[in-house]
This record gives structure tokens, C-alpha cells and sequence, in this order.
């Protein structure tokens, strides 16, 4: 038996003694990712990562009640709709953005100025859908065709505006994009593309590209989780089987690749390099856990379920046994041996935010947690 299981209480304590010591030294910084030093960066606040700190704190005080986290917590949303104002970098992962920060915070509060600008990050994601391609567009200057698997993870947002709102429209695009997501980027033997570009003019499909993954053929390990936790988030919010059995699909294919110790390559197609062997990505092991355990979820006591829970704890143990900077006071991050983006070179064997985010996420999920941000 895990050791995760055995002590899920013990591990969520950790975790908010780690961050209760995030909290006094990141402050007010936008954190993305820390190196060896392990000290975490400052980035702008309309780059995609920016939700994920304050949502941390969000779920801690949702477990706890302890008004530290709140208030930590609790001008993230104005802030980052304030860059909306200036000139912004603000693409497809304003889900990302806005589900940790003002979603959760109107959930929590009932403040309506968060519950405004969540709506407003949610019409923005809707004004970037191409009707003829039927997919939201990634990025911004002249990358017109760009979809990318990472926007499934976006989508959230939609059916939470159709909700607050009333107006199914923004599902209505939500179930268009995740549709052609079925149809585009999911191989037949559950592994997942990065990018698939389209003639933005005809909605012809162009050309599959690598993207983050190591080739146009392999399989990104962190493109996977998106996937299999998004399809996963897609059956949840519509009741529609073709999501759940895809993200069966894509889930299987990942638990299948993964290596002894269950925490996954960067890419699972990736060469061997030397002795190092292959890059890590520990934030494509925390998000594939926590979709895991979605999925187990929605499948109830079902075989598939059990067995999709057993592969997260494992995924959730060795990522607490190897991973962890539990005797490392000084360090900010939670969880080592991140990768962000290798092809280009940028962010190999890091702490990244995104992957301490959705370790907490999951273990939180391990102690009963019952709200969903994503
Ligand atoms: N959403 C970008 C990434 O996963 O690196
Ligand atoms: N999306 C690029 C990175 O996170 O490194």
C-alpha cells in the first residue's frame, strides 16, 4: 500500500507548512518557476500561470477556514483583470487564469465584482472560437490556425458562465472545441498531439506540429494530462459517453507508458540522452493524478474507476517519496524535477507552479475535498 494513502493527513499537513512558508516568501510575486536555488520567479500577470498561486491558497482555505489563506488570496482576481486594460499577452488559457482566482473566490465569498470579471475573461475565450475550423485559437500575433491540446483544461470556464449566466452559448462552444479535440488530436491509441494548426480561412486542418512534445508523432506527457483531465471535466459537465471512453483512451495510454518509479518522462516518445536518461515532468504526473481521481470518480465503484484511483495514489506516493522539498525549508516550490518546455531549452528539472498547484489539488481531493475549480 501507498504511502500517500497511509498518511494522506500527515501530506496535506506538510503542505500547508510549506505553505504557510510560500506565503512569507513569495508575498504579492507571480510565481512560474524556480530553479535550483529554489526560488521562485516573478512573471507578468497576464502570463498563463498566474492563477495557480493564488488558487493554492484558495483550496487551503476552503479545507481550513483560516482567513490567511483568504485574504492571501483575495485581490489576485482584480489584478490580473486589470491587465486586460493595457496591453496584454491574455490568450487561451484565461481559464487557467481565472477558475483559481475569481471562479473560486465568487464560489467561496459570493463577491460579484469576481463573479464580473470571470465572465468577462469567459467572453474573451469565446471571441477567440474560429466557427470555420470549430476551434478556440491558441496564443496571439499572427498565429490565426494555432489550436493547442492545453485548451481543454480552458474550458471550465464556459460551462461555469453558462451557469452564472444563464446563456448557453458559452457551452455550446466549449462541446465544438472538445469535439474536434476528439476528432484531431486524439490517436487511435490514446496518445495526444501538441499542436494541430488549421487554414484559419477554410478550417481545412494544415499540419500537426510538436510543439512542446519532441516531434509531431510523440507524446508530451503534460499534453496528455491536459487531455485526459479535460475529456475527463467534458463527461462531467455534459453526460456525454464519446468524452468519458476518450479520456479512458488517453488515460490508459499514459498509466501504460509510465515508468517504475510512475512519475513520467517529459515525453513519452522521447530519446534517451546519455546517462542522465530523459527529463522528468513532475507537473505532467500531478495533473494526470488529479484527472486520474476525477475519473475515478465519475466512473464510481467500476473496475476501470478502482484501478484509475490506484494509478493516481501511486502517481501522488512516489511524487511525495522523490519529489518533495519536505526537509528543504528554504525552497518555495513543493515539487522538484519539473520540465516546461524542453524542445526550446527553457525550464528543464525546475519547480514549476503549475505542478505544485495541481499536487495540492489532488491530495486535497485525497482529504475530501468536494469542490472543483477546474
Ligand atoms: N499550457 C502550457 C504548458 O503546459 O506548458
Ligand atoms: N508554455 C511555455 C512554458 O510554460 O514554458
Amino acid at each position: 500500500m501507498s504511502r500517500v494513502i497511509e498518511n494522506r493527513q500527515e501530506v496535506w499537513n506538510q503542505i500547508k507548512s510549506k505553505t504557510d512558508r510560500m506565503l512569507e516568501g513569495i508575498g504579492n510575486k507571480s510565481p512560474h518557476v524556480a530553479g535550483a536555488n529554489g526560488i521562485y520567479d516573478d512573471m507578468r500577470l497576464d502570463w498563463w500561470t498566474s492563477g495557480f498561486w493564488p488558487g493554492i491558497l484558495w483550496i487551503i482555505y476552503d479545507m481550513t477556514g483560516d482567513e490567511r489563506y483568504k485574504n492571501a488570496a483575495w485581490d489576485w482576481d482584480e489584478r490580473l483583470s486589470k491587465r486586460f486594460l493595457e496591453d496584454h499577452y491574455f490568450d487561451h488559457d484565461v481559464g487557467f487564469q481565472f477558475l483559481p482566482t475569481a471562479v473560486i473566490k465568487n464560489k467561496l465569498t459570493g463577491d460579484a465584482d469576481a463573479a464580473r470579471r470571470a465572465l468577462f475573461a469567459a467572453n474573451y475565450l469565446t471571441g477567440r472560437f474560429n466557427l470555420k475550423g470549430s476551434f478556440i485559437r491558441a496564443w496571439n500575433g499572427d498565429k490565426y490556425g494555432w489550436s493547442i491540446i492545453d485548451t481543454m483544461m480552458n474550458l471550465s470556464l464556459l460551462f461555469w458562465a453558462s451557469e452564472e449566466s444563464g446563456d448557453p452559448r458559452f457551452a455550446h462552444i466549449a462541446r465544438a472545441h472538445a469535439d474536434m479535440v476528439m476528432k484531431q488530436f486524439i490517436r487511435e491509441d490514446g496518445s495526444v498531439h501538441h499542436i494541430i494548426r488549421f487554414d484559419p480561412v477554410s478550417g481545412e486542418r494544415a499540419e500537426a506540429m510538436g510543439g512542446q512534445g519532441a516531434a509531431p508523432d510523440s507524446a508530451w506527457s503534460r499534453g496528455a494530462a491536459w487531455a485526459l483531465y479535460g475529456l475527463t471535466n467534458m463527461y462531467r459537465y455534459t453526460g456525454d459517453s464519446a468524452y468519458l471512453g476518450t479520456a479512458e483512451r488517453v488515460a490508459n495510454f499514459f498509466i501504460a507508458s509510465l515508468p517504475d518509479n510512475h512519475v513520467p518522462p517529459w515525453d513519452f516518445r522521447a530519446e534517451q540522452e546519455g546517462e542522465e536518461g530523459i527529463p522528468r515532468d513532475s507537473s505532467a504526473g500531478a495533473i494526470a493524478a488529479s484527472g486520474l481521481l476525477e475519473l475515478a470518480d465519475v466512473l464510481h465503484e467500476a473496475e476501470g474507476g478502482r484501478l484509475y484511483g490506484i494509478a493516481a495514489r501511486r502517481i501522488l506516493s512516489s511524487l511525495h517519496e522523490h519529489y518533495g522539498t519536505w526537509n528543504d525549508s528554504k525552497h518555495e516550490g513543493i515539487l522538484i524535477e519539473g520540465t516546461g518546455h524542453k524542445p526550446a531549452g527553457q525550464n528543464v528539472n525546475v519547480s514549476l507552479i503549475y505542478g505544485d498547484y495541481f499536487y495540492v489539488e489532488a491530495v486535497a481531493k485525497l482529504n475530501g475535498w468536494q469542490r472543483r475549480i477546474f
